[in-house]
């Protein structure tokens, strides 16, 4: 009889079963990781003198973690035979950057204390660090979260916010995340460092509401820069500054939405709606009121955690225990 082909899986290289999470804490790798936080820093700073921009990038990838199932590093798995990845969810695709700035961290980590920090406690991390080098709040973040064995491209695209996005419809994403209207403006403070395509704007500049006429809330000198900027028909993948100050995280992002020069629609449109509005007007009056709410909206974003079983990943793109097809001969 001819040998015979048979088709199963196997689960490899994997010595670490799944586990549940346990409680996040500030410093929790004080006894297994002591200079974690110190290397994650050091990578950040790095990448920062590269390409400034790159910490923007950094920061938003744990909006788009934790939104998605918690926040568990399915973001950062690459697609597998077995599961399509978020990365190139709607929001995501060309979009999201710095990936390798976390793949960089990793590996600094995982030579001085392998196994024992997860990339999801990465993300949070340099997260914060982001935010600090670019002068903005610090703060101890809690720590603890294991990475998801799965992600979900599905879920990503039905839970991520279009930059077409009104404030109601906002504040009510993230209520379901138990996120608060103020948490909402404050967190949108984040647009005060970083960059967007003109992908992101050419409706609000073209065709607001499908009607073919632009935005009015534009004030008309940005609207005419951002129409040089980013001309119908022109380059979508042209990148335009989320503020006036994009390298510094500070409050001129809500001082540019009073005075309607606020980039993505999504921003603008949170000063029109009364109960967001009047958060733009107190952290366009006082940087400190801003950062004491920036700092409570990203530990609680950071608290959203997934009820799944996880592990600690020893490379952020590919789970431990990748199944894999295998041929034998009978
Ligand atoms: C409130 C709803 C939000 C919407 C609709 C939104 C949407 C966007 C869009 C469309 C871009 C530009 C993408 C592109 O053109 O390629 C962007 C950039 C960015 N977002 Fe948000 N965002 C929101 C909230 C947040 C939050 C909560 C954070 C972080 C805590 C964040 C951090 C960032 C950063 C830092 C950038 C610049 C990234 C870079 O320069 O690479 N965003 N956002």
């Amino acid at each position: 009889m001819s040998p015979t082909l048979f088709l199963f899986s196997v689960l490899l290289g994997s010595t670490m079963a799944a586990a549940q999470a346990p409680p996040l804490r500030p410093g929790f790798y004080m006894d297994t990781c002591p200079q974690a936080e110190l290397i994650v820093r050091d990578v950040i700073k790095n990448a920062m003198a590269r390409e400034t921009r790159s910490v923007a990038s950094v920061m938003r990838l744990q909006f788009h973690d934790c939104l998605v199932n918690g926040c568990d590093g399915s973001l950062l798995l690459d697609d597998s035979p077995n599961m399509v990845g978020e990365k190139e969810a709607l929001s995501n695709i060309d979009s999201l950057r710095s990936y390798q700035v976390i793949d960089e961290i990793k590996e600094a980590l995982e030579s001085s204390c392998p196994g024992v920090v997860s990339c999801a406690d990465i993300v949070i991390m340099a997260a914060r660090d982001a935010v600090v080098l670019s002068g903005g709040p610090n703060w101890q973040v809690r720590l603890g979260r294991l990475d998801s064995l799965t992600a979900s491209q599905e879920a990503s695209n039905d839970i991520m916010p279009s930059p077409r996005a009104n404030a109601t419809a906002l504040i009510q994403l993230f209520t379901r995340f138990n996120l608060s209207t103020k948490d909402l403006v404050a967190l949108s403070g984040s647009h005060s460092i970083g960059k967007a395509r003109c992908f992101s704007i050419v409706f609000r500049l073209y065709n607001q509401s499908g009607s073919g006429r632009a935005d009015p809330a534009i004030e008309p000198g940005f609207r005419e820069k951002l129409d040089k900027l980013c001309p119908l028909g022109g380059d979508e993948s042209v990148t335009g500054d989320l503020d006036a100050t994009p390298e510094r995280f500070d409050n001129q992002y809500f001082k540019d939405l009073t005075n309607g020069r606020g980039f993505l629609n999504s921003d603008q449109t949170l000063f029109t709606y009364p109960t967001t509005k009047d958060y733009v007007k107190t952290f366009s009056q006082s940087q400190k009121e801003f950062f004491k709410a920036f700092v409570e909206g990203m530990i609680k974003m950071g608290d959203l955690q997934s009820s799944q079983p996880g592990e600690i990943r020893r490379n952020c793109r590919v789970v431990n225990s990748q199944p894999v097809e295998v041929f034998l001969d009978a």
